[in-house]
């Protein structure tokens, strides 16, 4: 699949665009704080229905303006598409002219796989990154399980501040169970996506990552979850210990998974260059993930190419794309790398 023209309008330093975009390799180059960045948001935006830097959604509309809209044409192999986004009090999207009632209708209509400077801290951090990642696969491949998770945590919440109203004002513990029950009706669910999930990128990878890294490192991946069988009888198990701390201990928004490179924990023993690696594997195999399950090849965004990577391992990393849409920006222009070029400039191309 690939985006054929990308529209903004008041977009963050975009007054007025309108590009057409090749189907393989597109190269955005400029100086800092031009607006590379932006232009992914705006695609970023198209497939998750969010931005990834922020969650208020005013600071897209260009300063002192009231409205933005963001336009995207897509084609895939067996149809075409458009995505508008209005983004002004809220947040309105259409897709081909008729206005989407769920967010999560957007979710899948173009598929994206994200690689930006950051993206190796999903290595370093603590879990919350990589349930990010493990969360933004599945979600587009499987909307329902985007609307599993937003439910989860809402009820997380709720149960929580009920977990401190038992503490602190003597209400009646039993009245947890409701919660409880939702907890793990949407727990159950969340846990066995990602457990098949992390089955398939255990699966692939090692394969991935033996070519990157020309047969010297054998990765593994390992699902840390605390779920047991019995979600339910868990949660009362710990229902003393919730009490006492004022939130959830047990349950899938603890969830995690550990990454090993030749048997041992790579975020404590693997070097950043071994970090680094791995995280393309981890990209990579997502790529292949998607692509599997929707027979053909996802769009890939790439923020800041030249900072993240080295230049053998950038090349290593292009090699293996093929046919992708792929969308880079970098600071200057790539030295062996074809594709459509296009210069960026305070909010210009
Ligand atoms: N709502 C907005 N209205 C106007 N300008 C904005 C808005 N939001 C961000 N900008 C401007 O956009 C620019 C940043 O754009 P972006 O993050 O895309 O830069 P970049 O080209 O990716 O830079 P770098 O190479 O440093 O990553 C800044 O100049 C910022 O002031
Ligand atoms: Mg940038």
């Amino acid at each position: 699949m690939y985006i054929q023209k990308l529209k903004l309008h008041q977009f963050r330093n975009y007054e007025s665009l309108e590009i057409e975009l090749d189907k393989e390799k597109n190269i955005f180059y400029g100086n800092n704080a031009q607006g590379k960045t932006n232009l992914l948001e705006a695609i970023f935006l198209s497939g998750f229905a969010k931005s990834f830097r922020t969650q208020k959604e005013k600071e897209l509309i260009q300063s002192g303006k009231d409205e933005a809209i963001v336009e995207i044409i897509y084609q895939r192999k067996d149809r075409d598409g458009k995505i508008r986004i209005e983004i002004g009090e809220k947040k309105t999207f259409f897709i081909n002219g008729i206005k989407v009632k769920k967010l999560s209708e957007i979710l899948g209509k173009i598929n994206l796989v994200f690689f930006y400077p950051d993206s190796i801290e999903m290595i370093k951090q603590g879990p919350n990154k990589r349930r990010k990642f493990l969360d933004m696969m599945i979600g587009q491949l499987k909307p329902s399980y985007i609307y599993y998770c937003n439910q989860y945590l809402k009820t997380l919440e709720q149960r929580n501040i009920y977990l401190r109203q038992i503490k602190f004002d003597n209400k009646p513990e039993e009245m947890l169970e409701i919660w409880d029950e939702k907890l793990a009706e949407y727990g159950e669910k969340i846990f066995n996506e990602r457990k098949i999930y992390l089955e398939k990128i255990a699966d692939k990878i090692e394969k991935i990552h033996k070519e990157i890294t020309e047969n010297k490192e054998v990765i593994s991946i390992k699902y840390l979850s605390s779920y047991h069988e019995n979600y339910l009888k868990e949660l009362k198990t710990k229902r003393k210990i919730d009490i006492q701390k004022g939130f959830t201990t047990y349950g899938i928004h603890r969830d995690d998974f550990l990454v090993f490179l030749n048997g041992k924990d790579l975020s404590a023993f693997g070097s950043q260059g071994q970090q680094r690696s791995s995280v393309i594997s981890l990209k990579l195999t997502e790529l292949a993930i998607i692509e599997e399950e929707i027979g053909e090849k996802p769009i890939l965004l790439l923020d800041d190419f030249m900072s993240e990577l080295d230049e053998n391992r950038r090349n290593r990393f292009l090699e293996k794309i093929t046919q992708n849409q792929v969308i880079i920006t970098c600071t200057e222009k790539l030295k062996g790398i074809d594709g459509k070029t296009f210069h960026v400039q305070n909010g210009r191309i």
